[in-house]
């Protein structure tokens, strides 16, 4: 048997290559505070939890007050009263997954729609698209200005029919980083009796200390009438760990159709009101311990820090030539349009320089470009972060376009999407050099990106799929 020592020092060697989740070079994925012992905090809160089993909180009551604390805070902060619910759970996806299984659920009893539909701006965090694939509705999306990247509020409200079980905008979205119309979105939601979510899931934590800073936004939280849901994570800009999220409801009617409770088997009583069974309580305690800590005296302090780091780098970005910010956004995330050099090389670029910036693809009207999550942590790089990407933008430039040659661009955008084998798949890597059985994927990925991005949606969905198949190959073998 290997001792501790061993194991943990395998594991440290399995996390090398992995990009480095503190010190602000990664600008997506994670949140760095840059706060000296909030880690420590989190671990500790973290472990004393791990093994509480939050499925039953009747014997494990600690789970009650942890959530209950958390979630009041949330809603609190988003315009929240007396009769606001919520829940905690595992990220953003879930609780928009929940927000949407209870508006389905509470549109088909209250006013019997039995083919839901989802309306959203094509902006919408893909979870949406997941949640009406898993939970049976039909994805009604309205196009947003290339420009804004906001939906008009009047092409929402015109698609919003007797089906409409839900209609979803972002405060802001994540690709863009800019706010949608909430409280015209919610008026005419609210006109037709329809359910209005807000997803705050990356800006819930920031908007509300923002407005303490003085800044003039726009009414997007709980307190805007007709506002029914809302998601807010605490796992991105309330800096707690990966697992922490909150799903608020207007009232506890609207909160019981996010619960499951069943009686129809032989084991013990259950109640799950979020979609996972048995859960470690680890997480919600290090959410618990960090927004105890920090306080909205501390969060008013990060948000002030992470803001002043965006707009200097929104600055920066402008001065730098074929770069340009895309939209108006409101918080800590930037959409850079790269017009001189393909964006894909200078995320490859920045990459080797030892950043991580984010290749977004084309998406409708929507060009490649680079997405930006800008934390405290990256605050006073701000000035290297700039000098990298000028340099980058320039080394990028001078680079060959890195989109496959035409004639393996028409083999692609020829092939069926349901019917690709694995063969046809292994040799389109193959044409770019790309192996991934060897489980190594390349140093430069503008490529295989650029590949993707010459694909057809449901083919790209396709490769997505049958390239990530391929890297999970843990078999009984
Ligand atoms: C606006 C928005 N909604 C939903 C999500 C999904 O959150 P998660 O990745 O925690 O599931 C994200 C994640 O970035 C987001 O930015």
């Amino acid at each position: 048997m290997p001792d501790t020592e061993a194991i943990l020092a395998e594991l440290a060697r399995l996390s090398s290559a992995d990009l480095p989740t503190r010190g602000g070079r990664t600008l997506a994925y994670v949140h760095d505070p840059g706060l000296p012992g909030l880690d420590d905090l989190a671990t500790a809160a973290h472990a004393a939890f791990a093994r509480v089993n939050a499925l039953d909180m009747t014997v494990f009551p600690s789970v009650v007050q942890l959530e209950n604390d958390v979630v009041s805070f949330a809603a609190r902060l988003l315009g929240g009263d007396a009769a606001t619910r919520g829940s905690f759970t595992s990220g953003g996806t879930e609780s928009i997954l929940l927000a949407v299984k209870a508006a389905r659920d509470h549109a088909r009893a209250v006013r019997g729609v039995t083919e839901p539909e989802l309306v959203v701006p094509d902006t919408a965090h893909v979870a949406f698209r997941k949640a009406a694939r898993y939970l049976g509705l039909r994805l009604v999306t309205v196009p947003t200005d290339p420009v804004s990247c906001t939906p008009d509020p009047a092409d929402l409200a015109a698609a919003l029919t007797d089906r409409t079980a839900l209609v979803a905008v972002s405060a802001p979205s994540y690709a863009h980083g800019v706010l949608d119309p909430v409280a015209e979105t919610a008026a005419a939601a609210a006109e037709r009796g329809v359910w209005c979510h807000v997803d705050a899931c990356v800006g819930g934590m920031v908007l509300p200390f923002l407005r303490r800073l003085g800044r003039d936004l726009p009414d997007f939280d709980l307190s805007v009438p007709g506002v029914c849901s809302l998601s807010v994570d605490l796992h991105k800009y309330g800096f707690a760990d990966k697992g922490a999220s909150v799903v608020l409801y207007r009232d506890a009617e609207l909160r019981r159709h996010q619960y499951f409770a069943s009686a129809e088997w032989p084991g013990y009583p259950v109640v799950n009101p979020t979609a996972q069974g048995s859960r470690s309580a680890g997480p919600l305690a290090a959410a618990w311990a960090v927004v105890r800590r920090l306080g909205e005296e501390g969060y008013t302090g990060l948000v002030a820090t992470a803001v002043r780091a965006t707009e200097e780098i929104a600055a920066g970005v402008g001065a730098v030539p074929g770069l340009r910010v895309v939209g108006s956004p409101v918080a800590t995330l930037l959409c850079v349009a790269s017009e001189e050099a393909d964006p894909l090389h200078v995320a490859d670029e920045m990459r080797a320089r030892g950043w991580f910036v984010q290749p977004q693809l084309s998406f409708g009207a929507h060009r490649r470009n680079l997405h930006l999550t800008v934390t405290p942590a990256t605050a006073p790089q701000v000035p290297a972060l700039l000098a990298d990407l000028a340099e980058s933008v320039r080394a990028a430039a001078a680079l060959p376009s890195p989109n496959p040659d035409p004639a393996l661009a028409a083999a692609v955008a020829g092939l069926d999407a349901d019917a690709l084998s694995a063969e046809e798949l292994a040799q389109v890597m193959a044409s770019i050099g790309v192996d991934p059985e060897k489980g190594a994927l390349p140093s430069r990925m503008a490529p295989l990106l650029a590949l993707l991005d010459a694909a057809p949606l449901p083919l790209r969905e396709r490769f997505l799929t049958e390239f990530v198949g391929l890297l999970f190959s843990g078999s009984g073998a």
